[in-house]
């Protein structure tokens, strides 16, 4: 029995916009994913999965992916919580070179699905390098992100960039432009997050980004515009310039804004983020719904998010520089 864990993580800048090529800084914070693998002497998976936003459930299934597991929850919320796994699975038994192998799995994760914390990459990349190890097998935090790359573009349908799954194997602030993947120094950064309760569909998401960008000019330029907020980013952040960090996150929310990703309680967390004294604040991830970034040294966000009508949880994150790790 092998388990391992991996980071979540927030985004400085840049999400959507890495999708097509623009830079992006995300950053792993210190909340992890745990996945547990056995392996089994059929070539079955057994799944079970809890995390902030799921009470706990578990299914079991013949090693195919396209089996139809027999539970009591909705079938989007177990496709949502296994297709990550079954992937997962698909890329350690290629690594291990054992296209049989089963597994019971057990997904703990400190990061609510599908809210834009990286929960999918961080199951994605313990997952594989725990299976990969219960096999024997061993995986570098390089060779594990490029695996999970791989795994998430399936599950994405092709809609995916290298930044979470970068991100989450290795840990740290990343920039991660097209293939070019690398760490940044960082300076301490006071993370508060702001939590809906909800989720986003990245996918559909994506793509409705990818419409826009096609259909209208002012969207192609926002997503270069994001580019460019990025460069100024990378420059803040090597400068330890936390105040400019802030508002140019706060510009970034707002193109994010015009490309449709939004949502009322992210847009409701970032104001009251802003009210409270916060540097700057932005949702993080795919939208839609479930997190917001902000930076406050002070406790004034924290508070000021709890009493927030709509946002459902709140706490502090710090960057954390280890990535995908054997617990
Ligand atoms: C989702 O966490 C981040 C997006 O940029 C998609 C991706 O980079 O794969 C929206």
């Amino acid at each position: 029995m092998v388990t391992a864990s991996a980071p979540g993580k927030v985004y400085l800048f840049g999400e959507h916009a890495v999708v097509y090529g623009e830079p992006a800084v995300p950053c792993a914070i210190d909340r992890r994913a745990r996945v547990t693998v056995e392996e089994r002497d059929d070539d079955h998976l057994r799944v079970h999965a809890e995390d902030l936003s799921l009470d706990g459930f578990t299914v079991e299934y013949g090693g195919r992916t396209d089996a139809n597991p027999d539970v009591d929850v909705s079938q989007s919320l177990v496709e949502a919580a296994t297709g990550y796994v079954d992937a997962a699975v698909a890329q350690a038994r290629d690594a291990a070179d054992a296209p049989r192998a089963g597994f019971d799995i057990t997904v703990e994760s400190e990061i609510p699905l599908g809210a834009g914390l990286g929960s999918s990459a961080a199951v994605t990349a313990a997952g594989i390098l725990a299976a990969t190890r219960e096999l024997g097998a061993d995986l570098s935090a390089t060779e594990v992100a490029d695996r999970a790359y791989q795994a998430e573009l399936a599950v994405q349908e092709g809609n995916a960039s290298r930044a979470d799954t970068f991100c989450s194997a290795t840990g740290g602030a990343v920039r991660v432009e097209g293939d070019d993947c690398r760490s940044l120094d960082a300076p301490e950064l006071p993370f508060v997050i702001g939590f809906d309760g909800g989720a986003g569909d990245t996918g559909a998401l994506v793509a409705g980004v990818r419409e826009l960008k096609d259909e209208y000019d002012f969207a192609a330029d926002t997503v270069a515009a994001i580019g460019d907020l990025v460069r100024n980013g990378e420059a803040a952040l090597g400068a330890g310039d936390v105040a400019e960090l802030g508002q140019l996150m706060d510009f970034n929310h707002g193109l994010l804004s015009a490309l449709g990703v939004s949502a009322r309680s992210l847009d409701s967390m970032v104001w009251a983020a802003r009210d409270a004294g916060a540097l700057g604040a932005k949702l993080t991830g795919a939208g839609g719904g479930g997190c917001v970034v902000a930076l406050d040294e002070s406790e004034e966000t924290e508070t000021a998010l709890r009493y927030l009508p709509g946002c459902e949880e709140t706490f502090r994150a710090e960057l954390d520089i280890q990535g995908v790790r054997v617990e």
